[in-house]
This record gives C-alpha cells, sequence and structure tokens, in this order.
C-alpha cells in the first residue's frame, strides 16, 4: 500500500512521464542550438503575459504599444529597452527582429499581420486570425506567396482537457466523436460596464474598445478549438441564433458593429457529417471555455468551474472523474520552460510550439488553416444570426488538395 507521500510522488512521476509521451507531435527537448529567434512583441496587455523569453532559443528585442503605461509593463516584463510608440515606429527597426507576436485588439490582427508579411516577418496571432471573409482570403494568399510561418495563439488547443482529448482522439480512444459541445462563457455584463472607465469596454484613455459590443461568434476560436484541435475537422454548414438584453448596446446597436447579440449559439455540421453546438456568451452566470465529446467508445467532459470535475464516461460504465497528466512537465519543453502558466496552462505551450517552429523550421501546429478553420464559421455564423438562423454553408480556406 502507498502512504501519501509515496502516491504524491508516484501520480506526479507517472504524469511526467506519460506527460512526455502524450504530447501530440512534440519531440523531446534536446540542448539548445545556437539559433535565436529575435522577436518584437505588439501589444501590452494581454501581450505582456507570454513565456517567449525563458525559451533558450528566444530573445525579446524590441516591443511597442500606444499606451505608455502598457508600454512600461513590456519593458519590465520581457526585461528590454527597446520599446516603440507604435507598430509602424517598430518596423523601422525592422532589422532588430524576425517575427512579431501581434496582441493588438481582435479587429486589427489581420491588417498587422499582413504589415508583417510585407516585411518578411513571421508572425504569431493573437485569436481570432481575421474579422470577415476577405481578410480570410488575404491571410491565406499572404502567407502561401511569402511563405513565412504563421500561428495562431488560440489557448483552448493548449488547454490540459483539449491536449488529452487529442491524444485520446489520435489513439481510438474515443472512437468517431459524433457530437461535441463547445463553450466559450465571459460575463460582461453591459449594466455594468457602460460609462464603466475601469471595465474592458474602454481603452485605458477612455475611449470605446473593441470588446464593446463586439459580436460573440466574431470571437469564436476559444469555443471551435475543442473541435477543430481535436478532430481536425472543418464545419460545412451551420445555422446561428443570437439574444441580446434590453440595453442600448444590443438594443439600439450602439456599439462600432451594429451587433444586437450578446449570446451566440450555432448548430455545425462538419465535413465527416458529425454534430457540433457552438456557443459564445456575453451576458451570463457562467464561465470559462469547456468542451464535451461525445465518442462511440465513451463521453469526455471537461470540468465545469466550481460545478464538477474532468470527467470520463466509458460507454457502457459509469462517469468517473479523471485526472489529466500535468503537460507542462513533459521533457518535450525546455527546462525553463517546465511550469504552470496563464489560461488554462496555454501560455507556455503558444510560446514554446512558436518559438520550436521557427527553430525547426517547420509550419506551427495551429497553422493558417488550422487557425481559419476555427475563425471562419464564426463569421459566417454571425451572418446567419442576423437572418434569422438561416442554413448556410462555410467556405473553405484550405490548402488546395495537389
Ligand atoms: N485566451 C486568449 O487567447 C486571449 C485572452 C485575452 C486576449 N486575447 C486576445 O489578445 C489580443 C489582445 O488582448 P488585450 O486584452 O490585451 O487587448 P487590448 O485592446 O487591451 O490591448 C491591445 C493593445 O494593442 C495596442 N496596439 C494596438 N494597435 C497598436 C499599434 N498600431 N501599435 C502599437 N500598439 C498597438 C494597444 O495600445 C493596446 O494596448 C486581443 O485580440 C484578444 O482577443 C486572447
Amino acid at each position: 500500500m502507498l502512504n501519501n507521500h509515496t502516491r504524491r510522488e508516484f501520480v506526479s512521476a507517472t504524469a511526467a512521464a506519460s506527460a512526455a509521451a502524450l504530447l501530440p507531435n512534440w519531440k523531446a527537448w534536446s540542448a539548445p542550438q545556437a539559433k535565436k529567434i529575435r522577436l518584437a512583441v505588439l501589444g501590452g496587455g494581454f501581450g505582456a503575459t507570454f513565456h517567449f523569453h525563458e525559451h533558450p532559443n528566444c530573445v525579446v528585442t524590441a516591443a511597442t504599444d500606444l499606451y505608455e503605461g502598457r508600454r512600461q509593463r513590456l519593458r519590465d516584463y520581457y526585461k528590454l529597452d527597446a520599446v516603440y510608440n507604435s507598430f509602424d515606429e517598430m518596423l523601422k527597426a525592422r532589422n532588430t527582429f524576425d517575427a512579431v507576436a501581434v496582441f493588438s485588439g481582435a479587429q486589427d490582427h489581420a491588417k498587422h499581420v499582413l504589415q508583417c508579411f510585407h516585411h518578411g516577418l513571421h508572425v504569431l496571432s493573437a485569436v481570432p486570425a481575421c474579422m470577415t471573409l476577405e481578410e480570410a482570403q488575404q491571410l491565406k494568399e499572404a502567407k502561401e506567396k511569402t511563405g513565412l510561418r504563421y500561428m495562431m495563439a488560440e489557448s483552448s488547443y493548449y488547454r490540459t482537457g483539449c491536449i488529452y482529448a487529442r491524444d485520446l482522439y489520435k489513439k481510438g480512444g474515443f472512437g468517431e466523436i459524433h457530437y461535441s459541445e463547445l463553450e466559450y462563457y465571459h460575463d460582461f455584463p453591459a449594466t455594468r460596464f457602460q460609462n464603466n472607465p475601469r471595465s474592458l469596454w474602454y481603452n485605458p484613455d477612455g475611449s470605446e474598445s473593441w470588446r464593446k459590443g463586439l459580436p460573440p461568434m466574431l470571437y469564436p476560436t476559444h469555443s471551435l478549438g475543442f473541435l477543430v484541435g481535436v478532430t481536425k475537422e472543418r464545419i460545412v454548414k451551420l445555422n446561428c441564433l443570437g439574444w441580446g438584453p434590453d440595453h442600448p448596446n444590443y438594443r439600439y446597436q450602439e456599439n462600432r458593429y451594429q451587433n444586437p447579440f450578446a449570446n451566440q449559439f450555432a448548430l455545425m455540421e462538419t465535413n465527416q457529417g458529425h454534430m457540433t453546438r457552438c456557443n459564445v456568451f456575453w451576458e451570463v452566470a457562467a464561465d470559462g471555455e469547456q468542451a464535451r465529446w461525445f465518442g462511440e467508445k465513451g463521453t469526455l467532459y471537461m470540468a465545469l468551474p466550481r460545478i464538477h470535475s474532468d470527467i470520463w464516461h466509458e460507454r457502457f460504465g459509469q462517469p468517473k472523474p479523471i485526472e489529466f497528466p500535468k503537460y507542462w512537465m513533459s521533457e518535450a519543453l525546455p527546462p525553463s520552460m517546465r511550469h504552470e502558466s496563464g489560461h488554462g496552462g496555454s501560455a507556455i505551450f503558444i510560446s514554446a510550439e512558436f518559438i520550436n517552429a521557427l527553430v525547426e523550421d517547420r509550419e506551427p501546429e495551429i497553422d493558417i488553416y488550422e487557425s481559419l478553420a476555427m475563425t471562419v464559421p464564426g463569421i459566417v455564423a454571425h451572418q446567419s444570426s442576423l437572418k434569422g438562423g438561416e442554413t448556410m454553408k462555410v467556405p473553405s480556406f484550405d490548402r488546395k488538395q495537389a
């Protein structure tokens, strides 16, 4: 019988061993190569929470933000002096970096990524990849023309439950996944956020931020990452409904998007004929990103914060709580990066994968095609909801088959 101490050591050793084995597509870390990626960071909000500088093959050489407080945050966090007042200004020092991590507001990602490609820079983009079908086409064309590397920093893809589901699916543990439920809930109560300069609806200078009135389905990747990031399926058809509370932001569409909806709910069909229910809600007593995958052999439920733990329900068996491996302990990560990190542990993997891909001269796991497959269905879903739930086809932005 194991005592508590020995059991803890045993569980942690098993978790570490299986974590190394389980990390899909990741090689064991070997001694750092001489190659150093010189990275610039655009955006000192979420952009000042990553771990690029802990990677032995990366040095953060430049950063930029429009606001002084955020420039200071970037200076302190990444420990650098070369901090610029705007992206355009930073681009004048183009020869001091090879790649850019773009963490501007959602509506600017496509524009900033295209600027990066134009200057011959590899790019890591915050989610979503873009907000229109035209931008999706431009991104795909620019990526294919330049051959530069592109990755989208989708956190759901590297949440522990998603890494586990991806691996289980690969190993046949689900059999066919015929239905999934994908959710991103983030309560932005209009009654508390309106005219509250400290809320996320306002920028540090008091102007309205891109989050005020943002159509939820234009921010679909935290939900869709759980499907595209597990089975690699593509959404081909959908319909979507929306709801908004009785508040001028929604009722009179007093927002830059003329958007009436705070919550959107879509039913989607995949290219393998499977069903998905995809929710993105801004007015809700619930939080977080979570999914449920229903397979022939069993169902995996990601934990609902403060409601239930992660659960595996073997078909014809009993539902049982399950403990996911501590993937961050994996020897696939450089030793300096083997620690817990933000957004469900995803920040460390996003940081490492982008740098690894550049060092190894390969496409990152969340390449342009996966990124657009997680983004574009939301653009179409929003259109469907504006038409009262009309069924719409989703165009493909995948690589042309030879
Ligand atoms: N879990 C996740 O994946 C997650 C979490 C939070 C944010 N995000 C994404 O990350 C991005 C950034 O989020 P945020 O909360 O920091 O947004 P934010 O609007 O608070 O910050 C964006 C920053 O970009 C800067 N910026 C914009 N244009 C610039 C330019 N031309 N030159 C220099 N700086 C410029 C702004 O000054 C601002 O500080 C958003 O797109 C958001 O969707 C993702």
